[in-house]
């Protein structure tokens, strides 16, 4: 069946591409640009605060970006640790509770020191949420789930007949968070590069050449009403 455009958006999930590009463009170091891009995702979040959406979730620091210099994943690291002590009373303020998908354990202490605290003060929130993909690949969370299952036939908790995409589901990281509504790819490349691979299914997606660290407010509104304008059939006709 066709759902029309005016079904309301949810959940906004974000692939925060450019920092590099942008930092390169003006001769700076590649650290300047993520930090431009930590500035940007402030401005999204009031944004998307401004448009009421639920969830927004941002690849922020993927799998594969373990594979870039040690100088720029430690620069990430402590760009993040900034952030979420300078954002802590935003969140408070805004009621949004903090998340974190991915395989947290592969982060430095200190940054899951400061991740479980934010997330700790602010677990009470229930309307608003920031989903932040950490250490994340979407094949990877395909991965866990399936250890998970495997784990749950081998005790016995499960049987094979059991399983269905439903179920399947309930194995992902954050299993209570609906698909997001909208993917939304800053700076050109048409690429889902392993981000959310089961949950983007049938989310509309908006690629944008704006390079995240100039992705701003008006950009945020235009991709929003272009969904609105979009007719979502899933499948149906
Ligand atoms: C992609 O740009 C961006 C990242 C790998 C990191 C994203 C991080 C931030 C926006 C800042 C910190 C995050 C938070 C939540 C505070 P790129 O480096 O791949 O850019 P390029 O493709 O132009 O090289």
């Amino acid at each position: 069946m066709a759902e029309t455009p005016e079904k309301k958006i949810k959940h906004v999930a974000i692939i925060m591409d450019g920092n590099g590009r942008w930092a390169k463009q003006r001769g700076l170091p590649r650290s300047e640009g993520h930090k431009e891009g930590a500035k940007t995702v402030e401005r999204v979040l009031k944004a998307a605060k401004a448009f009421d959406i639920e969830y927004i979730t941002l690849y922020a620091f993927s799998t594969e970006n373990w594979k870039r210099t040690k100088d720029e994943v430690s620069g990430l690291m402590s760009l993040l640790k900034e952030f979420l002590e300078g954002n802590l009373s935003f969140l408070k303020k805004n009621e949004t509770r903090l998340r974190v998908i991915g395989r947290i354990d592969d982060l430095p202490y200190i940054t899951r020191t400061v991740l479980k605290k934010v997330i700790k003060d602010t677990s009470h929130y229930t309307d608003r949420q920031l989903i932040l993909a950490l250490s994340y690949g979407g094949r990877a969370e395909i991965v866990d789930a399936v250890k998970k299952i495997a784990t749950d036939v081998e005790n016995k908790e499960l049987s094979p007949e059991d399983i269905d995409e439903k179920l399947f589901s309930k194995y992902l990281y954050a299993p209570d968070v609906p698909d997001p509504d909208l993917m939304i790819r800053t700076s050109g490349e048409m690429r889902i590069s392993n981000f959310l691979l089961w949950q983007l299914s049938y989310s509309e997606l908006w690629v944008t050449d704006v390079l995240w660290p100039d992705f701003g407010e008006k950009d945020f509104e235009e991709a929003i009403k272009n969904y609105y304008k979009r007719e979502r059939r899933h499948g149906g006709v």
